[in-house]
């Protein structure tokens, strides 16, 4: 962890301005600053910063936060790497709280070996392009894969030489650890000699998605049966094979914009792909894919394209992939690419005009595809064809996720018309299918329960409305707490004491909310002085989502008065306490007048006299208070 001293120093020095104006283009406009929204495509410009509040709101696709989750948002990093970047940028240096000595010396070792591949990769880089050595790897890349010099570049290409140990030379003389550049896989110990892993290969550096060499994919230049075409560096503390994507970190802003994501199987792909200009493109390295490679796709996209040798091992490295795809509510498409080449050779061999319109029009549906498979195989026998609905129906049940029910219905249609069986058939396969997985998942869940978590979009958007009606007074005191509360309401009282003081004897009904008002308390009465810009950089995420929503509501269908207003200086005027007053005291009436419905009922159901004598006591008081609440706000609130 980043200790809070850390963070208050990186807080204190950010300019949202400076920040997003990194990624995009901004403009003033007024109070604000205006561009175009990096989260979706758009013409006009409707994403708006507001250097004041040190937040973002795009009025295009409704994204918004603070610079924190900016970073977060368009360069995918976690909240610690998203403080470190900006620690880095402001020349902060980082504190981290006490971790175990376990935890720490594996982020020395990270550290290290990190260390050891910049230099690795400096290294083969420099025997690549400027030593005689090189010239045999450099030959290779550029005349037999058609390389030019700014992909070579770019990729950070490099060859380590023939002769026995000049890498492991040069880094010993570097004063790297033996033991660490054993761990890097880039040395091996031979009878107490370090000797260079990769010798007359050409070097891959492998990066991760901020852009730091994690490890290599080391090739044989001349075909050799004696040893694998490729050499890969082991698993390590930063080497961890089933989360990585070779070409991620090139690939990710494309794949955003474009929001599709093309797999396929190896470096040699992606690199010419790039250099033809088709950039959302990354490989999983010839295995099935894992559930982390699937979530580092689903950052970025939801569409995911796999395109894979027409052979049978290619169809079914990628037909392995498919119930995880599914799982992960990924939609999956699937591209052959025919006559034994591989994407590589056909985009060289077509170019890249020609490769995309193949891609477009060759598309498949990944399932109806799996059917289709499966069906060819069949043929007329009746028990193969059986087989077929079964597996197409333990497939579909993959489709798991509530927000997928109607994709998941477009499939039973779809597929019960190939096989030509009855719709309502396959429906209650399927589910029964979905209904062993969840017994065998949890063996608590009956079906029935089962269905019940598929959400009736009417029930919802009620529940919804109910959930409103109540919340929006607890909202607006948050609201008008986070605004003003540090603003004094009388001479020996700030507007948090005084709203501290009224609702002392009210309850939130959310309990989210309720945890902010608590918090929010809680930081006062240790004098941090609370605001909604301090509760932004809280590392709990859903405080952090509650604040941007509660800040960003009330101004959402001004902003375009913004400008306006604060030229005839109408944002001046101070109404900060009519808005406290007001939002008490609706708070107030709202649960007076839930307390006064409650009462009601009891007083119906109510059979003793003397409980009726009392609740109707109660009802006078209540009824009482309802009318002075009211009197009061409509002598202040001069609407
Ligand atoms: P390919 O054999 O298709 O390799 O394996 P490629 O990258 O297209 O190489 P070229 O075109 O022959 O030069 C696909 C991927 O499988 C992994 C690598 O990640 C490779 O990119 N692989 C393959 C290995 O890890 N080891 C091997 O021995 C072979
Ligand atoms: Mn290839």
């Amino acid at each position: 962890m980043i200790s809070p001293e850390t963070i208050q120093q990186i807080t204190s020095r950010i300019d949202i301005i400076d920040v997003v104006g990194e990624f995009v283009k901004l403009k003033r406009r007024g109070a604000n600053y205006l561009g175009l929204c990096p989260f979706h495509n758009e013409k006009t410009p409707s994403f708006t910063v507001s250097p004041a509040k040190e937040i973002y709101k795009c009025f295009g696709c409704g994204k918004s936060g603070n610079t924190i989750s900016f970073l977060m948002e368009v360069e995918k990093y976690s909240y610690v790497d998203s403080l470190k970047w900006l620690a880095n940028r402001y020349g902060i240096e980082v504190e981290e709280t006490f971790s175990s000595p376990e935890v720490r010396q594996q982020q020395l070792t990270a550290d290290s070996l990190f260390a050891i591949n910049n230099f690795a990769q400096k290294f083969f880089s420099e025997q690549l392009t400027e030593t005689d050595h090189g010239h045999v790897g450099l030959s290779y890349l550029k005349d037999v894969r058609g390389y030019r010099d700014e992909t070579i570049k770019k990729f950070q290409l490099g060859y380590n030489p023939e002769a026995r140990d000049t890498f492991a030379k040069a880094a010993v003389a570097h004063q790297f650890n033996p033991e660490l550049l054993v761990k890097s896989g880039l040395v091996v110990n031979r009878n107490e000699e370090l000797v260079d892993n990769y010798r007359g290969r050409i070097i891959f550096p492998i990066h991760n998605n901020t852009g730091k060499i994690i490890g290599f994919g080391a090739r044989i230049i001349a075909k050799n049966d004696r040893t694998p075409k490729y050499i890969n560096t082991p698993e390590n503390e930063i080497y961890i094979k089933s989360k990585i994507l070779y070409g991620s970190y090139f690939a990710r802003q494309t794949i955003d914009k474009n929001d599709e994501c093309l797999l396929v199987e190896g470096y040699t792909d992606v690199i010419s792909l790039h250099q033809n200009g088709i950039e959302n493109v990354v490989a999983s390295g010839g295995t099935s894919l894992t559930t982390d490679q699937l979530r580092i796709i689903k950052k970025y996209t939801n569409n995911l394209t796999i395109i894979y040798d027409g052979d049978a091992a290619g169809i079914k490295a990628a037909l392995r992939g498919l119930d995880m795809a599914l799982e992960e509510s990924l939609n999956v498409k699937l591209v052959l690419i025919p006559d034994k080449e591989d994407p590589d050779s056909y985009v060289n061999k077509v170019g890249p005009t020609a490769f995309q319109k193949f891609i477009a029009e060759n598309k498949k549906d990944f399932i109806l595809f799996q059917l289709e498979v499966m069906l060819k195989e069949a043929g007329n026998d009746v028990a193969k064809k059986n087989d077929v609905v079964n597996q197409i129906a333990e497939t579909l049940s993959k489709i798991n996720k509530a927000e997928d029910f109607t994709k998941q219905q477009d499939y039973i249609r779809q597929c019960s018309s190939i096989l030509k069986i009855d719709e309502s058939g396959l429906t209650t396969l399927v589910n029964k299918y979905k209904r062993d997985k969840i017994s065998a998942d949890e063996k608590k869940l009956p079906f029935e329960e089962a269905n019940h978590h598929i959400p009736q979009q009417q029930d919802t958007d009620v529940a919804y409305d109910l959930f409103h009606q109540d919340e929006a007074q607890e909202r607006s005191v948050l609201r008008v707490l986070l605004e003003y509360g540090l603003k004094q309401w009388d001479e020996q009282h700030t507007n948090a004491e005084y709203i501290w003081h009224e609702l002392e004897n009210f309850t939130f009904d959310n309990p989210e909310l309720e945890k902010l008002y608590n918090l929010y308390y809680h930081l006062y009465q240790q004098g941090e002085k609370p605001t909604s810009k301090t509760l932004l950089y809280i590392e709990d995420q859903t405080i952090r989502d509650l604040v941007i929503s509660i800040t960003m509501f009330p101004h959402e269908l001004s902003h375009r008065w913004d400008d306006v207003m604060e030229n005839m200086h109408i944002l001046d005027r101070d109404t900060s306490k009519q808005d406290v007053f007001a939002s008490v005291n609706y708070f107030k009436l709202r649960k007076i007048k839930k307390m006064f419905d409650q009462n009601q009922k009891d007083l119906e159901a109510a059979t003793d006299l003397k409980e009726q004598l009392k609740l109707i006591e109660i009802h006078k008081q209540l009824k009482q208070v309802e009318i002075e609440l009211t009197k009061q706000i409509g002598s202040v609130i001069i609407k």
